[in-house]
C-alpha cells in the first residue's frame, strides 16, 4: 500500500489502536501478546496507570519550557538515575541516538581537554548505536551505513568480546581516549559477552585513561535483571547512555557523566530544545518509580530464567534450534537457519516478536510479564518455530 510515509520501514500488515499490560488490539479489535515492547521501549506494558496520570497531568500543566530555565521535573529525575546507577550527571535528550552523540561529544571533547589532537573512540563489531551520522559511523554494521557517504572518522573497531584485541589496539594507538560498548548487544543478536568482560574493559580504560562509555539503550532500566546492565559487573563506568524504557514509550533519551568527566560538557557545548522537557522528564519519573516499587528488575530475571528454561524445554526436541541466549528479559533463541518470516507467522498468531542479526529470534517482553502469559509466547513460539524449521 502507498502512503505518504517515507519508506524506512518495512512494515508489518497492521495498526494498532490500544494497549493494556502486555497486550495490543489492533483497529479490526484482535488482540495481540506484545513480547517486543515496541523495541524494548514499553517495559511497564501499554497504558500504564501510572505513567497515564503522570503524563496527563502534566499536559494540562506545563509540557515545554527549554532548557533556558530549571525543569523541577528533570532535576528530580537526574537526582534519581544518579542514585541508581552512582553517576554524577545527566545530560537530556530525546532517543537513544542522541544519547549516545552526547556520549561521542564528551569523549571527544575529554581527549581534546587533554592535548589529544586526533581523539578515537573503540567500538565492536556488531554493535548499533544508532542512525545518525556519528552514531551509524559508531555502529558495526554495514547494512547501516551503506551509501552515506564518509562516515565521520574517530572510532577504531575490534571484535566484541575480545579482550586481546582491544589491548592491541591500545598499543598501537595514542589517540584512543574513550571504549563505546554494549553491556548485552541486542540488535547484533543478544550477544552476551563472557563474564569479567566489563571488569578487564574498565582496568584497561584505567591503565590508558580512557573513558568506559556503556551504551544502555537497550539494556539500561531493569531489562538485564538490574537497574542497568553494568551493574552486573560490579564495576562503574565513565559514561552511560539510556532511552528506549526510560519513558516506556514518551520520547527520552539521557547521558549520563561519572564525577570525573561531570565537566566536560560545559555551557555551550552541547544542548537540546526539547531534551529533559517537563512532560517527557514526568514520564521518565512515574517510569522509575514504577520500576522501584514494583522491583523490576527482579521481575526480570526470574521472569527472564522462567522463560528461557522453559522455553529451552519446549524447543529442546526441534532440529534447527542452536541455542538460546538471555539476560534477564532480553532473549534471543538462535536458529540453523535465518527465519525473518516467523515475524509475520508470529502475528498472524497474534504474538510481537522480532528476528535480529538473521536467525535470531529476539523477545523483549515487559517487565511486568507473568508466568501465564510467558506460557503463552512459549507455546504460540513452539509451534511457530517447530513448523517453520520442518519446512
Ligand atoms: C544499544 C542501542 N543504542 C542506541 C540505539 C538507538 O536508539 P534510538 O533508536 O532511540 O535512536 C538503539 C536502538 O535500537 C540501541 O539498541
Amino acid at each position: 500500500m502507498m502512503d505518504s510515509i517515507m519508506t524506512t520501514y518495512g512494515r508489518l500488515p497492521v495498526t494498532f489502536r490500544r494497549g493494556e499490560g502486555s497486550y495490543l488490539y489492533d483497529t479490526e479489535g484482535k488482540k495481540y501478546l506484545d513480547a517486543l515492547c515496541g523495541i524494548a521501549v514499553t517495559s511497564l506494558g501499554h497504558a500504564h496507570p501510572k505513567v497515564a496520570e503522570a503524563i496527563s497531568k502534566q499536559a494540562s500543566t506545563l509540557v515545554h519550557t527549554s532548557n533556558l530555565y530549571h525543569i523541577e521535573n528533570q532535576t528530580k529525575l537526574a537526582d534519581k538515575l544518579c542514585q541508581l546507577s552512582g553517576m554524577s550527571n545527566v545530560f537530556f535528550a530525546n532517543s537513544g541516538a542522541e544519547a549516545n552523540e552526547a556520549a561521542i561529544k564528551l569523549a571527544r571533547l575529554y581527549g581534546t581537554n587533554k592535548g589529544v589532537e586526533n581523539p578515537h573512540i573503540v567500538v565492536m563489531k556488531g554493535s548499533f548505536h544508532g542512525r545518525t551520522m556519528a552514531t551509524l559511523s559508531a555502529t558495526g554494521n554495514k547494512k547501516v551505513q551503506e551509501g552515506f557517504g564518509a562516515l565521520l572518522p574517530g572510532f577504531t573497531r575490534v571484535p566484541y568480546n575480545d579482550l586481546d584485541a582491544v589491548r592491541r589496539v591500545a598499543k598501537k594507538n595514542e589517540d584512543i581516549v574513550a571504549i563505546l560498548v554494549e553491556p548485552v548487544q541486542g540488535e547484533g543478536g543478544v550477544i552476551i559477552p563472557e563474564d569479567g568482560y566489563l571488569k578487564t574493559l574498565r582496568e584497561i580504560c584505567d591503565k590508558w585513561g580512557w573513558l568506559l562509555m556503556v551504551d544502555e539503550v537497550q539494556t539500561g532500566m531493569c531489562r538485564t535483571g538490574e537497574w542497568f546492565g553494568f551493574q552486573h559487573s560490579g564495576i562503574q563506568p565513565d559514561v552511560m547512555t539510556l532511552a528506549k524504557a526510560l519513558g516506556n514509550g514518551v520520547p527520552i533519551g539521557a547521558c549520563l557523566a561519572a564525577e570525573s568527566v561531570n565537566d566536560v560538557l560545559r555551557p555551550g557545548t552541547h544542548g537540546s530544545t526539547f531534551g529533559g522537557n517537563p512532560l517527557s522528564t514526568s514520564a521518565a519519573l512515574a517510569v522509575v518509580e514504577t520500576m522501584a516499587a514494583a522491583d523490576s528488575k527482579t521481575n526480570a530475571s526470574e521472569m527472564g530464567e522462567y522463560l528461557h528454561t522453559e522455553l529451552a524445554t519446549a524447543l529442546a526436541e526441534v532440529d534447527g534450534v542452536k541455542l538460546i541466549r538471555s539476560k534477564g528479559l532480553m532473549l534471543g533463541i538462535v536458529l540453523e537457519k535465518d527465519c525473518g518470516e516467523l515475524v509475520a507467522q508470529a502475528l498472524e498468531a497474534g504474538l510481537l516478536i522480532n528476528v535480529t542479526a538473521g536467525n535470531v529470534v529476539r523477545l523483549l517482553p515487559p517487565l511486568t510479564l507473568s508466568q501465564q502469559e510467558a506460557d503463552e509466547i512459549i507455546l504460540t513460539l513452539k509451534t511457530l518455530i517447530t513448523a517453520f524449521l520442518q519446512q
